[in-house]
This record gives structure tokens, C-alpha cells and sequence, in this order.
């Protein structure tokens, strides 16, 4: 049976409302503090350090991401990707994540000049750019609840 056609409660790769709720929430903070950071960084200029509660946010809010981000690989990705659903845009963003958090480790612990500036342009770039595959995935979400309308994989 199509997953669109089941009751909600059943469809695969549901993802509970609280989870998306937190993962909104500490997204949301993790963008707009990465994001505002990155912006006052160059408007500033290099004299100028950006206001140092932003990265206090963004710190605290990456930690909440990436424990939200385990509970949804049980949730929602193991599921969905047994099931091969939405594996390529899942895969895109889920790949675009990754490049985030082991940037954001490389903004800490590498020793070498270079290693942390490769870190420090991907993380921005992959950073600002995320709600283009985040969009893509989301888009992509069955309208489970309208049963005349066609759907592909
Ligand atoms: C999974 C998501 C993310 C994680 C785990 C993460 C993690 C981190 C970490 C650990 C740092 C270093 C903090 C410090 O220096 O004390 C950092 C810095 C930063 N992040 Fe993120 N981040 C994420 C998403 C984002 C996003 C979505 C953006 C942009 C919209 C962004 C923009 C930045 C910027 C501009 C910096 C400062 C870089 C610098 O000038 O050194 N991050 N992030
Ligand atoms: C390989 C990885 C992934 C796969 C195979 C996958 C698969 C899916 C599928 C099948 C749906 C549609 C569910 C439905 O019919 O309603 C969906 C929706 C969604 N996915 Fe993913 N996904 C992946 C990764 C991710 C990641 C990393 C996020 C992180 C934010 C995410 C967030 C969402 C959201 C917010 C929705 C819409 C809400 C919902 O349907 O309950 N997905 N995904």
C-alpha cells in the first residue's frame, strides 16, 4: 500500500510532532546565530570582532542539533531509507549536515592554518546554503491526506 494512503500514525518516516518542534527550534537558532555571525563578521570587519552571544548560541544550539539529529536517524532516516523513500533528496541533506558538524569540529580542533580555513568557508557556505536542500527534502513530502492526487517515489 502507498505510504500516503496509510493513517498518519503508520506512515513511514513519520516524524513525531515534539521532535519536529525541537529540531525546528534548535535549527532555527543554529541558522540565525550562524547566519547573523557570518553577516556582522563581514559588515564589521576583521577589527571587529561579531557580538559574542552569537556564537554562544550557535554553540549551544549546534549541541541541541546534533542530539535532535541522532534521535531523527532512529525516527525517521533508518526507517525511511529501508523503505527507499526520498533517499536522494534525504541523502542531500543528510550529507550537507554532515559537512556541517565535522566543519564545525574542524573550527575547533585543527592545528593547521589551512585545515581551519577549508573548515571555516565550507562550514559558511554549506551553512547559509542549507535551507535550499532542507526546502528540496521537505518539498517533497507526500500530500498524504489528498488520495486523488498521483505520487512518485
Ligand atoms: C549541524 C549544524 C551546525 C553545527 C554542529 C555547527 C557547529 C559550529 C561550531 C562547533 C562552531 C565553532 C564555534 C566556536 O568557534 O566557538 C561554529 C561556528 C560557526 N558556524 Fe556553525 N554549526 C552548524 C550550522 C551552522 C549554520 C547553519 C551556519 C550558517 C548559517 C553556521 C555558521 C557558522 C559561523 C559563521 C561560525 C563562525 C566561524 C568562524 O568565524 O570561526 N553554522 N559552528
Ligand atoms: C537518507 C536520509 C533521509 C531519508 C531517506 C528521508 C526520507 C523522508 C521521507 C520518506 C519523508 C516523507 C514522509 C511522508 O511521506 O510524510 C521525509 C520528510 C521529512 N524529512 Fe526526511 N529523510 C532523510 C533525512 C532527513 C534529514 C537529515 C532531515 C533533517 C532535518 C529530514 C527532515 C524531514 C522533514 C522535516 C520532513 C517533513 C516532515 C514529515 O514528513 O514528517 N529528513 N523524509
Amino acid at each position: 500500500m502507498e505510504n500516503e494512503q496509510l493513517p498518519d500514525r503508520t506512515r513511514v518516516g513519520r516524524i513525531d510532532r515534539p521532535l519536529i518542534v525541537a529540531l525546528s527550534v534548535a535549527l532555527g537558532a543554529n541558522y540565525l546565530s550562524g547566519a547573523g555571525h557570518a553577516i556582522a563578521g563581514w559588515i564589521a570587519g576583521p577589527e571587529t570582532p561579531p557580538p559574542y552571544a552569537l556564537i554562544r548560541i550557535h554553540g549551544i544550539s549546534a549541541v541541541a542539533v546534533q542530539v535532535l539529529l541522532g534521535a531523527l536517524v532512529v525516527a525517521h532516516i533508518l526507517p525511511a531509507w529501508r523503505a527507499r523513500r526520498h533517499i536522494a533528496s534525504g541523502l542531500g541533506l543528510a550529507a550537507a549536515l554532515a559537512v556541517l558538524v565535522l566543519s564545525g569540529v574542524g573550527l575547533y580542533y585543527s592545528g593547521d592554518e589551512s585545515l581551519r580555513a577549508l573548515s571555516r568557508w565550507s562550514h559558511i557556505i554549506i551553512g547559509l546554503t542549507l535551507p535550499l536542500p532542507l526546502a528540496i527534502h521537505i518539498a517533497q513530502r507526500r500530500r498524504w491526506r489528498d488520495p486523488g492526487r498521483r505520487h512518485d517515489r
